[in-house]
């Protein structure tokens, strides 16, 4: 693996517009559940269709808000790990670092990431499901209850999760923008997604399309380890700093 550490520092040490496509696996350090692992996967104790759809909103709002209070808390009592700081500290030694994350956790925000694009939206904010203020009307979380369920600031109707449910479409200027970046990339660092879940699954492929070098980091092989040129198989909160620590030393320690 050192190896390939080594080579891997000297393809991102030369980047100079690096793209880092994050998933769930990326905050598991920080103690958040992925969707799909077999030990904490989300999706294998619980029905995505009864609690991330916009149907199962409509269905059972209760179950749904029941399902994100439970997420909040697991995300409140989370903390960024050494994985989100390394990709902080590239920051200090490249001239672009773009992270895009499928994650709606705010780790990379609160690591320090400078340019995060968030692609399926933000936990800990609510949404006005009349989007009463003419478009998408987000808030802090702590939207009034009225019997039990969190209600609109503003005007009163059924707040739900400022989140992207399954069936619904992405925030289309954070999915351009993440398209521009991802065919402008000569690098793209893929940590912890299995990359099934589109559109941000073309991603990867965009970037292999467009020319980029893509080295992913991630304990099992996804969808995406075929595109890599790199497979760094191992967890991102150790290998992230061990590649930040390498492309130092390729610098002579600055
Ligand atoms: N470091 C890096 N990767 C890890 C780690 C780790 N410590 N632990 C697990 N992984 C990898 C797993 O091997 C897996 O490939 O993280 C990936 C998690 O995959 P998923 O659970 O499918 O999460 P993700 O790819 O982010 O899912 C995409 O699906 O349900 C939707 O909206 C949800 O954004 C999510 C989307």
């Amino acid at each position: 693996m050192q190896y390939r550490i080594m080579e891997a520092a000297a393809i991102i040490g030369r980047s100079q517009r690096l793209v880092v496509l994050t998933g769930a696996g990326m905050s598991k350090e920080s103690g958040v559940p992925t969707f799909r692992d077999e030990d904490d996967g989300l999706w294998t104790k619980y029905d995505p269709a009864e609690l991330a759809t916009p149907e199962a909103f409509q269905r059972d709002p209760r179950l749904v808000w029941e399902w994100y209070t439970y997420r909040r808390e697991i995300v409140r009592q989370a903390a960024p790990n050494p994985g989100h700081y390394a990709l902080v500290e590239l920051e200090d030694l490249l001239p672009q670092v773009v992270v895009i994350t499928q994650n709606v956790d705010d780790l990379h925000q609160r690591a320090g990431s400078s340019d995060v694009i968030p692609l399926h939206g933000a936990i800990m904010r609510s949404r006005c499901t009349a989007d009463c203020r003419g478009g998408p009307t987000a808030f802090s979380s702590e939207a009034p209850v009225k019997d039990g369920l969190p209600r609109c600031p503003y005007c009163g109707a059924l707040a739900r999760p400022d989140v992207v449910w399954f069936g619904e479409n992405l925030p289309a200027e954070a999915l351009l923008r993440a398209m521009i970046v991802t065919q402008e990339a000569d690098v793209m660092l893929v940590v912890g997604t299995s990359g099934v879940v589109q559109p941000v699954a073309a991603l990867p492929s965009l970037a292999f399309r467009a020319g980029a070098t893509l080295i992913e980091v991630n304990p099992n092989a996804s969808a995406i380890t075929s595109l890599a040129a790199l497979w760094l198989d191992g967890p991102a909160g150790e290998i992230l700093p061990q590649l930040v620590a390498a492309i130092r030393a390729r610098r002579g320690g600055q």
